[in-house]
């Protein structure tokens, strides 16, 4: 499952099909101006015409819609049968109110990873891998285990306290220009984009499939409000929060590769690696076989387990 093409091939058509996030706000280019996206279903190209966002795929103009600051595209060129309201379902409420935190971009950083998507996924959405993976970067500051919460149709979340020593705190609460609660926040909307919250400020993560065994991961870091007479103060220190991000965003491709690797030396092995064992990853891969079966022929093998709880009624069958 993380290195056959033709399954690839399915995803790209099964599991990309319906909404899926495009850009913030302020990745919308000025007017006359068009930007683009790859996804694995083709690139998308967007921009502004009379104030509204506009999407073409292959020509032909595709259904957007804004969630707070985020923007998103549908595959399909007809209307959706689903809002994007619907498919978002239980994760709505969180997902609204990260997405009117997204203000003001603090920084960006993007990384090239030699592993397959969903593998990324799954080590960015499960927290055991802190002691081991981030002994000396994340892990201080993990109180005790989180408890996720799992949504219809592959989306989930979990929230842990996150009480940080004082200069940490100072940093970000000069980032984020205001006090902000002690809890990390961690929502996938499925299938790709992962929203933290961690003091005032919030993180968009999108993981871009570009092959079997590669996917382009972007993270953007925002504060809540614009920032006026505090940008250059901003601006310094978000340097050190690069810092800090980037340390970590290398100790997590390191051992993604290493289970990458991994799961190619042990094809025959029943179970993929130890991430399939925390039932949010188990929640997400089951959503990508349910949708996959959707494409398989009647003869295919019935779903086991959980799959088929998610968006695709011929699996869950
Ligand atoms: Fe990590």
């Amino acid at each position: 499952m993380f290195h056959d093409p033709a399954l690839y091939a399915q995803e790209a058509v099964r599991v990309f099909s319906g909404w899926r996030f495009l850009c913030c706000a302020d990745q919308v280019p000025r007017s006359g101006v068009w930007g683009r996206r790859n996804t694995p279903g083709g690139e998308v190209r967007f921009a502004q015409e009379g104030g509204r966002l506009r999407a073409l795929q292959e020509g032909a103009p595709r259904p957007v819609a804004w969630l707070g600051r985020l923007a998103f595209v549908h595959a399909g060129e007809e209307a959706p049968e689903r809002s994007l309201e619907d498919a978002l379902g239980e994760a709505l409420p969180l997902a609204r109110s990260l997405g009117a935190a997204v203000a003001e971009c603090l920084l960006e950083v993007r990384m090239s990873l030699g592993a397959n998507w969903k593998l990324v996924v799954s080590g960015a959405i499960e927290d055991y891998h802190l002691p081991v993976v981030h002994a000396a970067t994340v892990n201080p500051y993990r109180l005790e285990p989180a408890r996720p919460v799992l949504f219809a149709g592959g989306h989930s979340v979990y929230t842990a306290p996150a009480r940080v020593g004082r200069l940490l705190r100072a940093l970000h609460g000069a980032l984020a220009g205001e006090p902000s609660e002690e809890r990390f926040t961690n929502l996938l909307l499925y299938p790709n984009l992962l929203l933290i919250r961690l003091w005032g400020l919030v993180h968009v993560t999108v993981f871009e499939p570009r092959g079997p065994a590669r996917t382009l991961r972007r993270t953007r870091i925002y504060a809540p409000s614009l920032p006026g007479a505090r940008r250059p103060l901003q601006r310094a220190l978000g340097a050190f929060l690069r810092l800090g991000i980037l340390r970590a965003a290398h100790e997590d491709r390191r051992a993604v590769e290493e289970a990458h690797a991994g799961t190619l030396a042990a094809r025959e092995a029943l179970r993929g690696p130890a991430h399939a064992e925390e039932a949010r990853v188990e929640h997400f891969l089951a959503e990508t076989a349910a949708r996959v079966r959707c494409a398989q022929s009647s003869a295919a093998p019935p779903p086991r387990g959980r799959a088929g709880r998610g968006g695709c009624p011929r699996a869950a069958e």
